[in-house]
């Protein structure tokens, strides 16, 4: 694993030498947050939503899943079926930004809320043998199943690790490529998360994410509202606090266009209408000069 980002205090589980715990706890830390959402209630709603997204992803969701979605958003279905099966039906992500990393082979990826996997092992195309990817996602029904399909297809590149996005277990500067698909709408602390996706990518490596965001700040009865966070509505940043954030954390910002994502429930599509809460990938350079602002 030359090259590879090391994790110096990971235990093994289940003798599973690719899936490890970062951290003692599977409790959230309680973060004081300044949106004043409750982080551990929120992160007990979001790990329940998605064990149950990857245990039954047929189920009935008030967001869409698996591989309808991911076609619609840009994913090529040639390459989806080169995807264990089971991943792409638990897809639950907001938007295709696979044109916009411009995968190397040979590179190194990391992808933050990795869920059942889907863009690990869509990466793990695109760097091929020689490269690597790693996946970090806190609920633990979605890791197993993401390491069973690993283990199964026989992705050597590919590593997932259990822990928060907002505290990441790996070293400085590791990665070519830090990925997201909707998972930092559900982070409290989205300052936290982007500082570390900085201080893990090397000198002008891409932060490419598909989030989901919002033209107008929502109201406090929207982002106090943990159901709504869960439901990818709540925690949507207003899109120039959103931007900030990103160049606080030390990356110049590239681009960022809108996808075909389609909120469901009546509250989303209302939300949606009302404040433009809407998702968009965001290509993002960190900064090569300066040092980052990571933890
Ligand atoms: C909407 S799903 C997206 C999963 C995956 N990216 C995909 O596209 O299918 C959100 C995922 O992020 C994970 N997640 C949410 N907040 C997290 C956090 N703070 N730290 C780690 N994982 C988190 C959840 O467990 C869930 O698997």
């Amino acid at each position: 694993m030359l090259g590879f980002p090391r994790i110096p205090t990971l235990a093994p589980v289940k003798n599973t030498p690719d899936l490890v715990v970062a951290g003692a706890s599977m409790t959230s830390p309680q973060m004081t947050s300044e949106t004043g959402v409750d982080s551990n209630e929120l992160a007990a709603k979001v790990r329940e939503m998605y064990r149950a997204v990857a245990e039954n992803p047929k189920g009935s969701y008030h967001f869409e899943l698996g591989r309808d979605l991911a076609e619609r958003l840009g994913y090529p279905p040639s390459i989806l079926d080169e995807i264990p099966e089971a991943a792409v039906d638990s897809f639950a992500g907001v938007g295709y930004f696979f044109d916009l990393a411009d995968l190397k082979v040979g590179e190194e990826v990391l992808d933050l809320g990795s869920g059942s996997g889907m863009d690990v092992f869509f990466a793990a195309r695109q760097v091929g043998e020689g490269g690597r990817v790693a996946g970090i996602d806190m609920t633990p029904e979605q890791l197993d199943k993401a390491e069973r399909l690993r283990s199964a297809a026989g992705f050597l590149q590919v590593t997932f690790i259990m822990g928060q996005i907002e505290d990441l277990p790996f070293d400085d500067a590791g990665f070519d490529v830090v990925v997201s698909n909707g998972v930092i709408n559900l982070a409290p602390d989205k300052p936290k998360v982007f500082a570390g996706a900085a201080r893990v990518l090397r000198p002008g490596g891409r932060l490419v994410v598909a989030d989901i965001i919002a033209e107008v700040e929502l109201t406090q009865s929207i982002v106090h509202n943990t159901d709504l966070w869960a439901s990818c509505i709540g925690g949507a940043a207003q899109q120039d606090t959103y931007q900030e954030a990103i160049e606080a954390a030390g990356f110049r910002l590239e681009l960022m266009k809108k996808n075909p994502y389609r909120f469901l429930s009546e509250r989303a599509r209302d939300a949606s209408a009302r404040y433009g809460v809407k998702s968009v990938s965001v290509l993002a350079r960190r900064d090569g000069s300066k040092a980052s602002k990571g933890k």
